[in-house]
């Protein structure tokens, strides 16, 4: 039973119960619909109210019916609207908590709403690149006006209902100690008689000159909304509401809906929210399983990743110790969390109570007794084999037991460090990216022994410090940076055969990356890929790389932080100046190679660029150290400025069909440095299959 029906008096009550939050799925409409049928014939019944139990009045569409059949099952979401506002006996919609999409449209289709203050209103579909579509684009407007509908619409941010109060979409707001139940019950009553049942649809929008807004709004609109079509679009359907009739401006809400859904844009979202939903899912980590209590945080090392990882932990209120091997360093790296609360704070980003607060949670020490009693402690110390060695034999000498040894590491085996320890399995990588404080990704890197509740407690930090957490296995890299480097190969390769860092930048900028290979190599240093490479030329000599990044590190060219990398950079700008000392020595190394430069399209640029990173993506779920294409594409979308509305690597590949990418990469394995080509197993696989990545 996903609807509950009492009678109470001379009013029916229908209870909307799918938790969590009474998602309008099939079983829950049909319950729905049975309701309002027997309400209609039980003649004791005048009236009807329609609430949610639990948690919410309602929060929508079920997600677990999109991409269903069932939701196109009837009764359908319209179909259920139509019921309740064909009802002979008035309907009112008794709302708390939350109201959202779905829940909201219906909600538009009674008689008439009350609600309790504080309940979420909002029309969210323009986040999943859709706009709302059983009729909340035709009545909203009409209740809170064109203004705020559009504005509603377009954000798909939420008001509080007492905030709507003033308005037609609520009959009531009643107090905050107010029963909603039963002064919904006592409203009912009071409206049994009145005919002609008062229907949103009847009303009209006013907006004087609603041309001038209209157009006023599509402008901004379209200069805020960048690739994305959703938001255009529902300023457009709003606009119906004041233009078309009521049943024509809901067929064009239709039309437009089922435009938008075809999009690939909105398939990109789709995913987006979906992959994000799966990567805290892991397959024999049931969600059942046991999570260890986190109520005080350790790091080592208050360096640029410590400090901001400091400051994540305080950000969620935990307490948080820094420990250092120097007063002196110590101090530093607890200036510098101050400075960036204190930037933060003059941004007006930060009350001066928020600043205390979190300042006060961060401590600093030089002793390992003061973190002995952690919950957690994340190590972020020099990435130097034998200095994890001496901080995690420390730690697991000291540390009590339970509490989870985390490290920073961004290259080097967790495996390895976790045999440091005789705790194994209290050991788990829990990779930050740069800077810790903004960057929303955390590869949280499961090892051999890493017990699965340590993984799980792992995900849930995750969420309270608001990462998006996503498991990978140990190897070199993890997923992103393993994946990163074949990138990173091709770009220098193509500075080889006839690129200029701009072109190459401005191709992948175009494509939509937040900033191409070598603006990221500058923010990034230059230094980092250096050290890696170094280690490479001996340990894997087989591997070969362009010479133009070593070159521009002898040159001392490290990026933003030396003020110069593949660009020069002016003092207290972040812009990239196109260095002509650079393009020098890209063009002589061509001529060292003896490489005859020629011209690039951009279309080879972002493919190479791309397809580098779909075909170790590909070896990547293939080895399991990804535990599906979506957690690869979620990694790169929140770590990588991969450009959302292209869905990630993989998903994009499978957009553009994985036989037309394997064609590609066939045809690149034929040219210069072919051997960097050899297509993933997998990718041979699945092209041959005509599937996708993300089936
Ligand atoms: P950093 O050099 O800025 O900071 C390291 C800090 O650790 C220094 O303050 C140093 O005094 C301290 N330290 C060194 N040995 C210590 C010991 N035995 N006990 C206590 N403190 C000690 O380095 P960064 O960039 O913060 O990197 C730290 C870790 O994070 C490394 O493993 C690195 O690979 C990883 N990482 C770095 C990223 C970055 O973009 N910088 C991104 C992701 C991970």
């Amino acid at each position: 039973m996903s609807a509950d029906y009492v009678v109470n008096g001379s009013v029916a009550v229908i209870t909307l119960n799918n938790p969590p939050v009474n998602g309008l799925g099939l079983a829950t409409r049909t319950a729905a619909v049975e309701g309002l049928r027997k309400a209609q014939a039980d003649d004791a019944v005048k009236a009807i109210v329609i609430t949610g139990a639990g948690k919410a009045f309602s929060g929508g569409a079920d997600i677990k019916e999109f991409n269903s059949p069932k939701a196109l099952t009837e009764p359908t979401l319209h179909s259920l609207i139509r019921v309740v506002e064909n009802s002979e006996k008035p309907t009112v919609a008794a709302i708390h908590t939350i109201c959202m999409g779905g829940g909201l449209e219906l909600a538009l289709g009674c008689n008439y709403r009350v609600a309790m203050p504080g309940a979420q209103i909002a029309l969210p579909e323009v986040k999943l690149g859709l706009l709302p579509g059983a009729g909340g684009t035709q009545r909203l407007p009409r209740v809170v006006g064109l203004e705020k509908a559009v504005n509603m619409i377009v954000s798909g941010t939420f008001i509080p209902s007492e905030k709507l109060a003033d308005t037609a979409l609520f009959d009531e707001v009643f107090a905050k100690d107010a029963n909603l139940l039963e002064s919904a019950i006592a409203f009912a009553n009071k409206v049994a008689d009145v005919r002609p049942l008062p229907k949103v649809r009847d009303r009209k929008v006013d907006y004087p000159n609603h041309e001038a807004f209209l157009q006023f709004t599509r402008n901004t609109v379209k200069a805020m909304s960048g690739p994305f079509p959703a938001p255009i679009e529902c300023v457009e359907t709003v606009a119906a509401s004041v233009t078309h009739k009521f049943e024509d401006g809901l067929k064009f809400e239709r039309e437009r809906f089922l435009h938008l859904a075809q999009t690939p844009e909105s398939k990109a979202l789709r995913h987006a929210f979906f992959a994000e939903r799966n990567a805290s899912k892991v397959p024999d980590v049931p969600a059942d399983t046991p999570v260890r209590e986190i109520r005080q945080a350790a790091i080592v090392g208050a360096g640029t990743m410590g400090g901001g990882i400091a400051m994540n932990f305080a950000n969620a209120g935990i307490p948080v110790i820094l420990l250092e091997t120097k007063q002196e360093a110590l101090d530093k790296g607890l200036a510098t969390i101050r400075k960036n609360y204190e930037n933060t704070m003059k941004k007006g980003k930060l009350t001066q109570e928020k600043f205390d607060q979190r300042v006060g949670l961060i401590t600093g020490t030089l002793s390992y007794a003061d973190i002995a009693q952690a919950d957690i402690v994340v190590e972020a110390v020099f990435e130097d084999m034998g200095v994890k060695e001496s901080v995690f034999r420390q730690l697991d000498a000291v540390m009590k037991p339970g509490a989870i040894l985390a490290s920073n590491t961004s290259t080097l085996d967790v495996d390895k460090i976790a045999a440091f320890t005789s705790r194994p399995q209290d050991v788990v990588g829990t990779h930050f990216f740069s800077p810790a404080n903004v960057m929303k990704l955390l590869e949280i890197v499961r090892g051999k022994e890493t017990g699965k509740d340590v993984l799980a407690t792992t995900l849930a930090l995750s969420k309270k410090l608001k990462k998006t957490g996503v498991v990978s296995g140990v190897c070199d890299g993890f997923i992103g940076n393993r994946m990163v480097e074949q990138y990173v190969r091709q770009a220098g390769f193509l500075l080889e055969e006839g690129c200029l860092p701009e072109q190459v930048d401005k191709a992948a900028e175009k494509f939509g990356f937040a900033m191409g290979p070598f603006r990221m190599g500058d923010l990034a240093g230059n230094d980092i890929g250096w050290y890696i490479r170094k280690r490479r030329y001996v340990e894997q000599p087989d591997i070969v790389y362009s010479k133009t990044a070593d070159l521009l590190c002898e040159m001392g060219r490290f990026g933003q932080k030396t003020g110069a990398g593949w660009y020069d950079y002016k003092a207290g700008d972040r812009k990239a100046y196109p260095s002509q000392e650079v393009n020098d020595m890209i063009l002589k190394n061509s001529a060292d190679i003896g490489v005859e430069r020629r011209k690039i399209s951009d279309q080879e640029i972002v493919e190479r660029l791309v397809y580098a990173l779909v075909n170790e993506g590909a070896r990547i779920l293939e080895e399991g150290i990804a535990m599906r294409a979506s957690d690869i594409d979620m990694v790169y979308l929140t770590g990588y400025g991969f450009p959302l509305f292209r869905g990630g690597p993989m998903f994009y590949a499978d957009t553009v069909g994985l036989y037309n990418v394997l064609m590609a990469i066939e045809k690149f394995a034929k040219g210069r440095h072919g051997e960097a080509w050899k297509p993933a197993p997998l990718l041979v696989k699945l092209a041959a299959e005509g599937k996708r990545f993300n089936d």
